[in-house]
């Protein structure tokens, strides 16, 4: 088209100014190029995708008297290659993800499999020490020292059941579970501590929530895992917001925990679910309670999510199928 101003037949837009892009090279000389620019043309609906290159149109004398612009459209190869793109990414999500399953399916293996090895000579040790407590006159140094091997087994049996809970060794029963029954009931049993320790608890329990297909007690574990860690997130009192809401038009049942503690350094994102891993001192915390939780949440077909909120502290959401009703 010859004897029109470029910005005749395609004036410029908000993304792009062709004026000064021609003024540009018609100053330096230099050849432009401008690759995928979202354009859409006055009068038309459709958003098109183009690239440009622009070349200096030189007389004899070497003097710019125009410009050869090659308008190219790329719009469909444009779009094409954004929905790749799109779908790699998805495509890595779901990778990394499947390696995250993988690893805590082999830790969970390898857990189940110690703590069954372990839990028969921690039942040797706590059955002679309780004999031979009863052996024993209370006023004795030794009945003392037998109380206290008799606790620290207590202990390594708490964790092995922890671990065989993780790994899943142990099978509940699953009836019909109303989560919110399941979150009152944990926090009537922390309700004496986290009142001690400034912890002021903020409900928002949907009074319509679905009922979800589980094990009460398991359940039960989760949450007060969710309320404990809350708890040793907030030393000095804080916050603790729990919510429940049906979600995907009724198909899931959703409970969030957020706290106002300390948040969760970005390092330790993907180890939380890991057994065994605590920043929290010798006999405060062993590291179960996160990797006992997930495998119970997994058992229920749910999901169990954590991700830090800015000027809060952590958000613990944990995603449930809602109890089919199934049809008469
Ligand atoms: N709400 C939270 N705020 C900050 N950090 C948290 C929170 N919840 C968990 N964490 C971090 O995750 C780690 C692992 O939690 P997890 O419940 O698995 O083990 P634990 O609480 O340390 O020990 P256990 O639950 O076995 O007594 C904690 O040590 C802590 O560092
Ligand atoms: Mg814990």
């Amino acid at each position: 088209i010859l004897k029109k101003y470029f910005w005749e037949i395609f004036p410029p837009t908000e993304d792009f100014d062709w004026r000064a892009n021609l003024s540009h090279l018609i100053e330096t000389g230099s050849p432009t190029h401008n690759g995928n620019i979202r354009y859409r043309p006055p009068l038309v609906k459709e958003e098109v995708i183009i690239n440009i290159r622009s070349h200096p149109l030189k007389n004899r004398e070497n003097n710019i008297i125009g410009t050869v612009s090659l308008v190219e459209y790329v719009t469909k190869k444009a779009k094409l290659e954004e929905g790749l793109r799109r779908a790699y990414r998805e495509l890595r999500a779901t990778q990394e993800q499947l390696v995250q399953s993988g690893k805590m399916a082999t830790a969970g293996r390898l857990a189940g499999g110690v703590a069954h090895e372990l839990n028969n000579p921690l039942g040797g040790i706590l059955g002679f020490t309780q004999a031979a407590l009863l052996d024993t006159k209370e006023d004795d140094q030794i009945y003392k020292d037998l109380k206290a091997i008799e606790e620290a087994a207590l202990h390594c049996k708490e964790i092995v059941s922890g671990l065989l809970n993780f790994s899943r060794q142990t099978k509940g029963e699953f009836k019909e579970v109303d989560v919110n029954k399941a979150i009152e009931a944990t926090l009537a049993l922390v309700n004496h501590q986290t009142k001690l320790q400034n912890i002021e608890i903020v409900k928002d329990l949907s009074s319509r929530l679905s009922k979800v297909t589980g094990n009460f007690n398991q359940l039960q574990q989760v949450f007060l895992n969710m309320v404990t860690n809350a708890r040793d997130a907030m030393p000095e009192g804080g916050k603790l917001f729990i919510t429940t809401r049906n979600i995907a038009r009724g198909k899931k049942v959703e409970a969030t925990f957020l706290d106002t503690g300390s948040g969760i350094p970005e390092e330790h994102m993907d180890k939380l679910f890991e057994p065994f891993f605590t920043t929290k001192d010798p006999g405060k915390g062993v590291g179960l309670g996160l990797s006992v939780s997930y495998g119970i949440i997994k058992d229920h077909g749910g999901e169990i999510e954590v991700k830090n909120r800015k000027g809060a502290g952590v958000e613990f959401r944990i995603i449930l199928p809602a109890r089919r009703i199934t049809a008469r």
